[in-house]
């Protein structure tokens, strides 16, 4: 094809700002797809991305558009993935295009995510239109919402594009304007094939299929090729274009952007931003910014039920098969038996995994504290990656311990800045920035990583009822005052509460720790001494008084049939706790102790 007649683009939104219809607009209005085929939604695939309404894969979709100078142009969409976890992906998915839309809700306004990824279509050069979505809404303020893109990103939003991608108002002025204001990709087609992996994903028929973006050279069907990384080599089975559907295709140009198999049998076999190229005589360097996936949040999964654990390892096995960036090891706990400690990219990957291993698979988890990997430097010079606050080496070894920090992009309405604020300062942070764009506030801080992985989010949107937007990038590890605390029940210690807290909140967060074991454990016959230590010192305890009444006593003798359902009551309860020592945890104690307020 023509350099000269192709587009290449992604867009860019917030969620729920509408970029799923949009893309939907675009396909229907150039006949892409028939009328009859198209379902609402037609790029977002899986079925967790559909019922929560955020996009986990790049979905890639070419439509050819007749423009109104007379000559059909080929647009290729990518939709990059729509939350922080997947940075590196939308990093990649956005090399792989020239032009950004940066669709904002016209009833809205920019939000945090926006942001980020507005950057990120910047930081690879894109030419960025603006394209004012819902102005159908009566609360639609087209003006100020195009003032404030000028503000708060600092590009131009004059001849920002209005439509209503509900009713289809101003679709045809978004192609004709991505037509004529997105450049055209350059390329040499005579150079040796240069090509980048966007994506890739397990199809039950057709195996491992791999997205590219040609930047030079040619790709052919039949082609022997390699993947600059991993040094590996396949052929080239079927080269295809998504229309969204798969359309065979004989060859993929410079500019051009399309899918292959070649026999390739795990997903963890391709690696998002490797440079394809051809066997012989392939091109001199890979293509800049390839980073190998790491998995930022630990956290470790049992089986509720023991017998479980061997099903939960084949369905470990598998998903980590489809997702490069899932890691996992098995780990054995005192307390919760044998089960794996897994890695993630972040809280989002981590509940998409655990959802997937709860619904797909039919397994009943408990998920440990999640936490962040630890730099330990040790006094014999020695260095430890810490994925797991229960491998803590003795103090008396450590030299420092250094841990992973954000930078906090936060947006949010004026009256809330104040609880906002305060959480952020809560959790450790130190304010960067404090700006307005009319009635909204935008904060940045740093933040360690560890105070936000658990319920950060949570909190936020409860504190400003939903209306604060969020996104952070991991800047690097810096030294701080940390240490070990356990939880010790009835003088054993359950390694699965035990985490790593700053120092100064040690004895704060052992106390309330504490207070919450004391009503979520039951009571026993015996006395139970709960306490939080570091080391051997004890910081907080609480203890658990004993029970004195039998359940069955209040039955005065006579009525059988209550006592038995009293017991079965007490046998039903029993399954879903799991014994310390002589003392019986509720699983939901563990999820509920870890949980800040
Ligand atoms: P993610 O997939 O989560 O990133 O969301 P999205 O940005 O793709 O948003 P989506 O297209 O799913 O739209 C969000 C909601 O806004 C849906 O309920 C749409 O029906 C609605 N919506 C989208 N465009 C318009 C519009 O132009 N006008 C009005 N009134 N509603 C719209």
């Amino acid at each position: 094809t023509d350099l000269a007649k192709i587009r290449n683009f992604s867009i860019v939104a917030h969620i729920d700002h509408g970029k799923s219809t949009l893309a939907d607009r675009l396909i229907q209005l150039t006949g892409t797809v028939a009328a009859r085929e198209m379902k609402a939604q037609m790029l977002d695939s899986m079925d967790i991305e559909r019922e929560r309404g955020i996009t986990i894969k790049a979905n890639t979709v070419r439509i050819e558009y007749p423009a109104k100078d007379g000559e059909t142009y080929i647009l290729n969409l990518i939709d990059t993935p729509g939350h922080v976890d997947f940075a590196y992906e939308v990093s990649r998915s956005m090399r792989a295009v020239e032009g950004s839309l940066l669709v904002v809700d016209a009833s809205q306004g920019v939000e945090a995510q926006t942001l980020a990824n507005v950057y990120q279509a910047l930081d690879a050069d894109h030419e960025i239109i603006p394209v004012l979505n819902k102005v159908d809404l009566p609360a639609a303020e087209p003006e100020r919402v195009a003032a404030q893109i000028e503000d708060v990103i600092g590009i131009d939003a004059s001849d920002a594009v209005q439509i209503s991608a509900k009713s289809g108002l101003g679709i045809p002025d978004v192609l004709e304007a991505i037509v004529h204001r997105l450049p055209a990709p350059k390329g040499d087609r005579d150079a040796p094939l240069k090509a980048m992996l966007v994506d890739s994903w397990y199809d039950s028929y057709l195996g491992v299929v791999v997205l590219i973006r040609v930047i030079d050279g040619v790709i052919r069907k039949g082609d022997r090729i390699k993947m600059m990384q991993t040094g590996a080599v396949y052929g080239v089975d079927k080269l295809a274009v998504l229309k969204p559907k798969m359309i065979d295709i004989p060859e993929l140009g410079p500019g051009e952007i399309g899918i292959w198999t070649g026999s390739i049998k795990q997903v963890r076999d391709t690696r998002v931003g490797d440079t394809i190229t051809s066997e012989k005589k392939g091109c001199e360097a890979p293509l800049p910014g390839f980073k190998p996936a790491q998995p930022v949040v630990f956290c470790g999964l049992f089986p509720v039920d023991s017998n479980d654990f061997e099903p939960l390892r084949e369905a470990i096995e598998k998903l980590a098969l489809n997702d490069a960036s899932f890691s996992y090891e098995m780990e054995t706990s005192a307390a919760l038996g044998f089960g794996f400690r897994c890695g993630f990219l972040g809280l989002l990957h981590l509940e998409v995994i655990r959802d997937r291993l709860e619904r797909e698979y039919d397994l009943d988890l408990i998920t440990t504290a999640p936490s962040v990997v630890y730099h330990v430097f040790m006094r014999d010079g020695t260095k430890i990656d810490l994925h797991n606050p229960a491998d803590m080496p003795d103090l008396t070894h450590v030299d420092r311990i250094e841990e992973p920090r954000i930078k906090a992009t936060i947006m949010v309405p004026d009256e809330y800045l104040g609880d906002v604020l305060k959480l952020c300062q809560d959790r450790r942070g130190l304010q960067e920035d404090l700006t307005y764009a009319g009635s909204r506030a935008m904060v940045i801080y740093d933040l360690p990583l560890n105070e936000v992985v658990f319920d950060f989010y949570d909190r936020l949107k409860s504190v400003t009822k939903g209306y604060a937007s969020f996104d952070y990038q991991i800047t690097g590890y810096r030294e701080d005052n940390l240490v070990k605390m356990s939880v010790l029940v009835n003088d054993e210690p359950v390694d699965a509460l035990s985490m790593m807290v700053h120092r100064d909140r040690a004895e704060m967060r052992g106390r309330v720790m504490c207070e919450k074991l004391k009503d979520l454990i039951p009571r026993h016959m015996f006395k139970i001494p709960i306490q939080a230590a570091i080391g051997g010192r004890v910081i907080a305890r609480e203890t658990l008084s004993a029970l004195r009444k039998d359940v069955t006593a209040k039955c005065y003798g006579g009525d059988a049939s209550r006592k038995r359902k009293l017991l079965d009551k007490q046998k039903a309860g029993k399954k879903k706790m799991r014994q310390f020592g002589r003392v019986e945890i509720p699983q939901s104690a563990f999820i509920a102790a870890l949980k800040m307020d």
